[in-house]
């Protein structure tokens, strides 16, 4: 049985003991994994601690200000950076997920080795879980956040020394953790992915076209937030499909994904049933946001064969 309690004591100690005298800073996205993790980071060296937040311009709708505010409850020395003309910048023209995981990775860590020069911190602590490791190994796909079984070095290429104190962990017990340093359930949302909207938008990742995904998962989530699910959310396909107007003029429009999944660690899924009424609704508040939208369909597979993002 995984003991949470003695986990905490064994990485706080490990933590403490790493960063000595120095200064550190955790990258937070928010998500339950960073957030532990930065946790850990305060509980062994306090405010020598800051907590960076990068708002990347493809976080969910009103997150950023969600994320800031919940970090400073914690008591995280929390500070925020806006980075999206980067972030959108580096997509630009780019169509191969591989490659558009590459470009959010690039700008990510090299942001913040500059800010780790400016804050004068010698470690980063990041979440990386233990099923971040295994996929990227595997060559499922790269996870933004891993860096060493990609043959990247850190210190070399952004000048950061990265701990992972989470790095043996999978997501079922991250969330014992969570529970162990007495988070409150506000704090435990839903994964979201590190590269955020930028891979459920299939094809280029424009601002106007995260907006739209943007719009969609808000409705996903509201509408299941009742419905016990791993994640929720839309994609943005990169085809059109051939829809009519009210006044049967043929159009021509955009295709949207509804997701849903159940999983206990992310290795494998399963769609979840929702009801028809929701998946109706779900379909129609899309639709009715989103004028160029012609299609909303749901995704009925499970992992293997399809993974739970869509790049
Ligand atoms: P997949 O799509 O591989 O996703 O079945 C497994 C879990 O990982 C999340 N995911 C990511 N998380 N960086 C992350 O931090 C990434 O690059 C990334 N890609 C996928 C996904 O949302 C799911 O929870």
């Amino acid at each position: 049985m995984f003991d949470a309690k003695k986990f905490v004591r064994e990485k706080v100690e490990w933590l403490k003991e790493t960063i000595g005298d120095e200064k550190a800073f955790a990258a937070v996205s928010g998500g339950v994994d960073s957030t532990v993790a930065a946790v850990l980071g305060h509980m062994a060296v306090g405010d020598k601690l800051t907590v960076v937040f990068l708002d990347d311009g493809l976080m969910r709708a009103g997150e950023p200000q969600q994320v800031y505010n919940r970090l400073k409850q914690l008591g995280l020395n929390t500070r925020i950076y806006r980075l999206w003309d980067d972030f959108f910048a580096a997509l630009k023209g780019l169509i191969d997920p591989e490659e558009k995981r590459k470009a959010f990775r690039e700008v990510f860590y090299r942001s913040l080795g500059k800010i780790s020069e400016e804050l004068g911190a010698k470690f980063m602590i990041q979440g990386t879980i233990a099923a971040d490791v295994v996929e990227t190994k595997a060559g499922v796909k790269t996870q933004h956040n891993v860096l060493e079984q990609i043959n990247v070095h850190p210190l070399e290429r952004y000048g950061l020394k990265i701990l992972e104190p989470l790095k043996d962990i999978y997501k079922h017990e991250v969330r014992a953790v969570a529970k162990a340093l007495g988070m409150k359930p506000e704090s435990m949302r839903r994964p979201f992915p590190g590269p955020g909207l930028s891979i459920r938008v299939i094809g280029e990742v424009t601002p106007e076209r995260v907006e739209l995904v943007r719009r969609a998962t808000k409705v996903v989530e509201e509408e299941t937030k009742n419905i016990p699910c791993f994640q929720a959310f839309a994609v943005l396909l990169q085809d059109r499909a051939t829809g009519v107007t009210k006044d049967l003029k043929r159009k021509y429009g955009e295709i949207v994904v509804v997701r849903a999944v159940k999983s206990k660690d992310a290795m494998t899924a399963e769609p979840v049933a929702l009801p028809w009424k929701i998946l109706r609704r779900i379909e129609r508040r899309i639709r009715e946001e989103n004028p160029s939208v012609t299609h909303v369909l749901y995704d009925l597979t499970g992992k293997p064969p399809a993974t739970i993002e869509f790049e």
